[in-house]
This record gives structure tokens, C-alpha cells and sequence, in this order.
């Protein structure tokens, strides 16, 4: 945040967050969890939250990235930082949540995960339990929870996707990522998932054909999972993307002026917008309370 403007907006963006809490009684302690996913790897979940997570605290948010991609973690790498204690010392007693709380650009918040790390699975049901209890600890400590997810379907994933508000699901126009993305959509509606589905198609040439991906998604799921689903955007393919990750540094900071991080503001923006007409957020504890009833 270097110039006015920017600070300006941020305040605007406070008194309008100030002013729906007086006006609607919204609770303002509650969080919007929303969960990446994914049903192909390497479709650009990470490079998303992490972006996108930096550009909602442009607009003012408190933003903080959990990185549930628990064996292959990698969100602090696209960060740049090293952190010394992650998710798998928290889960193992040794560390309190605080400790892996790390302060990524912008003021964004990071709970990284452990490379290697067991599922969750792993854990005995009071360790789950203590360590879900850690987590809801952070209930009103940012308006958005963004987590990443790893590829696949393995039972942490499908908890962290069925349990939240809402979720976005990333495809790009590839006929594995879109079929991959369609069965993911499938699997979560066949285990009751109600809640807002929304679509980012990513490596585009142009939004016109990220439309085209979305519209076929759409009549399918509406014709044969009786479901919904929302166009957040698309993030067109731009080698900056790539580069950043070679460099470690979020392409949104590292190149502004990039068409990423052009798509990533829009998306940003479009989000931050929707939370004035949010039906209410129901926060990181029931959001927990849930991942833990997936796991029994
Ligand atoms: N819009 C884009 N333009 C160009 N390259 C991109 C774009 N989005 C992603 N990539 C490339 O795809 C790679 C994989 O992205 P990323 O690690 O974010 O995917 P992922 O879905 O998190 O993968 P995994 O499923 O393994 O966790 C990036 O390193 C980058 O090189
Ligand atoms: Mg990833």
C-alpha cells in the first residue's frame, strides 16, 4: 500500500464494513472460510490463494491463508519465507497456533503446513480435537480464511471442501482439468454439500474462453447435480505466473502491472464487494465443528 488512493479505498472499505455491522447487526467476529480446490493437480490452486489473499488485503481485508495441501505444502515457498514451525508441530502438541502464525506481504496472515506431513487421518481423535479447538481459536481475527488444498480427493480435502461456506473450484480449459473438476463436484454434491460453488477457469486466452468452460460446467451440473455454480473469473496465462514462482515472490506484488495480477484484482475486488450483500458468514468454528463430524 504506497499511495493515497490506495490508503483511501482502505478506509472506505472499513467505514462501509462499520457501517453494515450498524445496519444489518451482522456479526463482524465472524469469518468467510472459503476452500481451493481442485479435481486436477497443478491447475494453479496455490498461486491463486496466495495472490488472491494478498489482493483482499489490498481492499482492506484481514486475510489469513491456511495451507491445508498437508504433504506437499507450499505456500510459504511461493512466499518466500522459511517458516521454523508449521501445522504438524501445532498438531503434534508441540507448538501453540500463534507460534506458526507467520506475517506474509500486505499484513496477511500465514498458517503454513508441514512437507511431509501425515493426513489428518493420522491423528488420534483427541489430537483432531485439540487441534481443532486451536484453530477456532482464530475466529475473528481476519474476515477471510482462504485455504488451499492439495490435488485429489483424500478425506482431509473432502472435509476442509464439504465444511466450508463456500468454495472455489479452479479448472483450466484442458478436457482432464474440466472433467476433473466436474467429479469433484459430483463427489462433494453426493455428500450433501449446499453450499455456493464458484468457478475460476485459469490459463485462459481470453475470458471469452474461460466463459465457454464455465457455461459447459454449468448445464451439466445443473442438469445432473441439481446444482448451481457462479463465474468468479479467470486468470489468463501470462508467464509472469512462472516467474514469480521461480523468484518466490506472489506476482501480484512482484509485477502489478502483469495480466495475473490485473485478473487477480478483479476477482479480489468482486469478492470484497459480494461480502455487503454476504448472507451471514457462519465462521471458523462451526466450519471446524463440521471438518471434525466428516472425519467421525
Ligand atoms: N495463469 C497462469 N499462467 C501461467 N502459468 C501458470 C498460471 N497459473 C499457474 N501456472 C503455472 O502452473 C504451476 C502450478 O501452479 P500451482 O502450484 O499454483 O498449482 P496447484 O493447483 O496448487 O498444484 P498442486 O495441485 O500440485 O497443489 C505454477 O508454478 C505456474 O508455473
Ligand atoms: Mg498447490
Amino acid at each position: 500500500m504506497n499511495n493515497q488512493a490506495d490508503i483511501l479505498r482502505v478506509m472506505a472499505q472499513r467505514m462501509k464494513s462499520d457501517l453494515k455491522t450498524q445496519i444489518l447487526g451482522q456479526d463482524q467476529n465472524k469469518t468467510r472460510v472459503i476452500t481451493v480446490c481442485s479435481g486436477k493437480g497443478g491447475v494453479g490452486k496455490s498461486n491463486f490463494v496466495v495472490n488472491l489473499g494478498i489482493a483482499l488485503a489490498g481492499y482492506g481485508q484481514r486475510v489469513i491463508l491456511l495451507d491445508a495441501d498437508l504433504g506437499l505444502a507450499n505456500l510459504d515457498v511461493l512466499l518466500g519465507i522459511v517458516p521454523s514451525y508449521n501445522l504438524a508441530h501445532v498438531m503434534a502438541g508441540e507448538k501453540t497456533l500463534s507460534e506458526i502464525l507467520y506475517e506474509g506481504p500486505n499484513g496477511i496472515k500465514i498458517l503454513p503446513g508441514g512437507t511431509g506431513m501425515h493426513e489428518l487421518t493420522d491423528l488420534t481423535e483427541w489430537q483432531l480435537e485439540t487441534f481443532l479447538a486451536k484453530l477456532s481459536k482464530m475466529e475473528g481475527a481476519a474476515e477471510y480464511l482462504l485455504i488451499d488444498t492439495g490435488a485429489g480427493l483424500s478425506k482431509t480435502v473432502l472435509s476442509f471442501t464439504l465444511a466450508a461456506d463456500e468454495i472455489i473450484v479452479i479448472t483450466t480449459v484442458e478436457p482432464t482439468a474440466i472433467t476433473d473438476a466436474y467429479g469433484l463436484i459430483k463427489t462433494i454434491r453426493q455428500k450433501r454439500y449446499q453450499g455456493k460453488i464458484n468457478i475460476v477457469v485459469n490459463r485462459v486466452a481470453s475470458e471469452a474462453e474461460a466463459l465457454v468452460v464455465y457455461n459447459k460446467l454449468k448445464i451439466v451440473i445443473n442438469r445432473f447435480l441439481k446444482h448451481s455454480i457462479d463465474y468468479l473469473g479467470c486468470l489468463r496465462e501470462d508467464p509472469k505466473v512462472g516467474k514469480s514462482v521461480q523468484e518466490q515472490q506472489p506476482f501480484f506484488l512482484a509485477y502489478p502491472n502483469s495480466i495475473a495480477a490485473h485478473d487477480i484484482n478483479t476477482m479480489a475486488a468482486k469478492i470484497s464487494n459480494q461480502a455487503d450483500q454476504q448472507v451471514q458468514n457462519k465462521g471458523i468454528k462451526i466450519f471446524l465443528t463440521k471438518v471434525a463430524e466428516y472425519f467421525r
